[in-house]
């Protein structure tokens, strides 16, 4: 029977070390049922060395969690029946085909024939494999075997998804299916912890988003508000005509000001977004500029910082305060 706390996570000071490295360090948070809970963070900063203490596979070395209900140090089969898991690291019997493959994690699951038939079909669909069910899987390209290791932890209906990275490899389609993928999951109750580097598939679905760094939480909110803490950080967005000489716009910015926080041009596109302590004062400088120089000018806005902007600055303060 499933314990029913209104938890699907509750992490107590929860620590592992590897030797001298505090790969986790001192965490507690909590992830309620039927949210999708982002945990983000830099190379090496802890995210799948949590996972793998959450899920079971390694002891932590200090501090406690319940998973579904149930506590990782004793109920570890408990947590595993209720649980799907999707390992940063590829995992795969490679002579089998899609199909059988999909079949023999039902069946490991014991989900009966039918409704495997059924569930097999439903995933087939969502994560596009159709095409691709008779192929051994060593033969699938890397992000058809990403979308099957990925859309198996599906199979047996666990009340709780870990998902390590499950975007990596896979095309913007696929990505885009799955994000809409998941949202409908978690509106059916089910809770999704989610990792990923991509800042704005996180802020895409994640209800809330804690940011781990050397092993420990330094920041925990929805996006909203993380980006709400830092309004100090507004940016300009300059959206330049169609055609126009993007690069020579980029250069001429340094006459306006030599004290930018930031400006880039985003993802090469004719939009150039300007971070600046004073924002109201940069439009109308930048008026002047283009009004001088004749750029050619769609719109020009004050807006908020962007999440990746906010984290960018978090992992920076954390730093300062680190080498203190
Ligand atoms: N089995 C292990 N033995 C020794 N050190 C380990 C082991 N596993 C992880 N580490 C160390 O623990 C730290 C955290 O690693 P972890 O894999 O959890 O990072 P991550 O946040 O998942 O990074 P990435 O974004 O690169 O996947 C790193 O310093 C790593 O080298
Ligand atoms: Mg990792």
């Amino acid at each position: 029977m499933t314990k029913s706390t209104d938890e699907a996570i509750i992490s107590e000071g929860l620590s592992k070390y590897y030797g001298q490295v505090r790969a986790v360090d001192d965490v507690s948070f909590a992830v309620k049922r039927g949210e999708i809970f982002g945990f983000l963070g830099l190379n090496g900063a802890g995210k799948s060395t949590t996972i793998k203490v959450l899920s079971t596979l390694v002891p932590p070395t200090r501090g406690s969690a319940t998973v579904v209900g149930y506590d990782i140090a004793k109920d570890g089969f408990e947590i595993r029946k209720r649980i799907g898991v999707v390992q940063q690291q590829e995992s795969y019997d490679r002579n089998l085909t899609v199909t059988a493959s999909l079949r023999l994690y039902a069946s490991l699951w014991n989900v009966d024939n039918d409704e495997a038939s059924m569930r097999i079909n439903f995933l087939v669909e969502k994560f596009g494999l159709k095409d691709s069910l008779n192929r051994k899987i060593r033969w699938l390209s890397f992000g058809l075997r990403r979308r099957l290791q990925v859309a198996r932890e599906f199979l047996h209906d666990a009340e709780l998804l870990i998902l390590d990275e499950p975007t990596v490899g896979m095309d913007v389609l696929a990505r885009h299916m799955f994000l809409e993928f998941c949202r409908e999951q978690a509106a059916k109750g089910k809770t999704i912890f989610y990792t990923t580097h991509i800042v704005s598939e996180a802020e895409y679905i994640c209800d809330r988003i804690a940011l781990i760094h050397h092993g420990k939480i330094i920041a925990l909110d929805s996006p909203e508000e993380l980006k709400k803490k830092y309004t100090d950080m507004k940016g300009v967005s300059v959206i330049l005509r169609k055609n126009s000489d993007v690069q020579a716009f980029f250069m001429a910015l340094d006459a306006v000001s030599k004290n930018l926080q930031k400006k880039e041009i985003v993802n090469g596109s004719n939009e150039i977004r300007i971070v600046s302590q004073d924002p109201f004062r940069l439009v109308s400088d930048l008026s002047e500029l283009l009004q001088s120089q004749r750029f050619e000018v769609e719109s020009i806005s004050v807006t908020g910082p962007s999440l990746e902007e906010v984290i960018v600055r978090l992992l920076g303060d954390s730093q300062i305060k680190g080498e203190i």
